[in-house]
């Protein structure tokens, strides 16, 4: 199976090809893609795989969105996660949540993956990860809230547990997963 994957995040590129590596998965060579106006990740992923397969109409796309939902929040940032003070993430939310304990802390990640073959036909997969937001930043691996997201049943965050621990245990592996699943049916 070969796939473009319509994002220019590196991040995502790594994670997919570590938990699907039968797969030959490249970042689609893209100019500007459109603004994200879905209000759902599935619209996201959707789109941005429509919008791959206008690019290289003869390859497999891959869609992909993603983000975190935090209770304490009423499940900000969500859909919103990309734009959610751009490459400050995770120290905006922290100090959001300063005065939040308990309950409020619960959060997960969401990713929806949808991959549209030449023809037009539609695949997709869901993937889930609970946890909570720690306390303060900690760890290097992976990207965004990695650092102070800590995973349920874990007392690291994403990013002390590291790369590998993704590509098996994400909420990127899970969908991921899904969509092999529906892709072998
Ligand atoms: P997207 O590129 O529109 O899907 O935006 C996804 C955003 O959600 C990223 O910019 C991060 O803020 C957040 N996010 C999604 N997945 C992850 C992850 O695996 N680690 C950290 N942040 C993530």
């Amino acid at each position: 199976m070969r796939a473009s994957l319509a994002s220019k995040n590196e991040g995502k590129l790594r994670e997919l090809r570590r938990s699907l590596p039968d797969w030959e998965i490249e970042l689609l060579e893209a100019g500007d893609y459109p603004p994200e106006t879905g209000t759902t990740y599935y619209e996201n992923a959707f789109g941005k795989a429509e919008f791959g397969r206008g690019v290289e109409p003869r390859r497999w796309i891959l869609g992909e969105d993603s983000g975190l939902e935090v209770d304490g929040l009423d499940g900000r940032p969500g859909v919103e996660s990309a734009r959610f003070a751009r490459g400050e993430h995770a120290a905006r939310l922290l100090a959001e949540l300063d005065a939040v304990g308990g309950d409020g802390r619960r959060a997960r990640y969401v990713c929806e993956l949808v991959a549209l073959s030449p023809d037009g036909e539609e695949l997709r997969g869901t993937g889930v990860l609970e946890g909570r937001i720690a306390g303060a930043s900690s760890g290097t691996g992976g990207f965004g809230f990695d650092p102070i997201f800590i995973p349920e049943g874990e007392s690291r965050t994403v990013a002390e547990l590291g790369d590998e621990w993704k590509a098996e245990n994400s909420h990127r592996a899970r969908a991921a997963r899904a969509l092999r699943e529906a892709f072998n049916r």
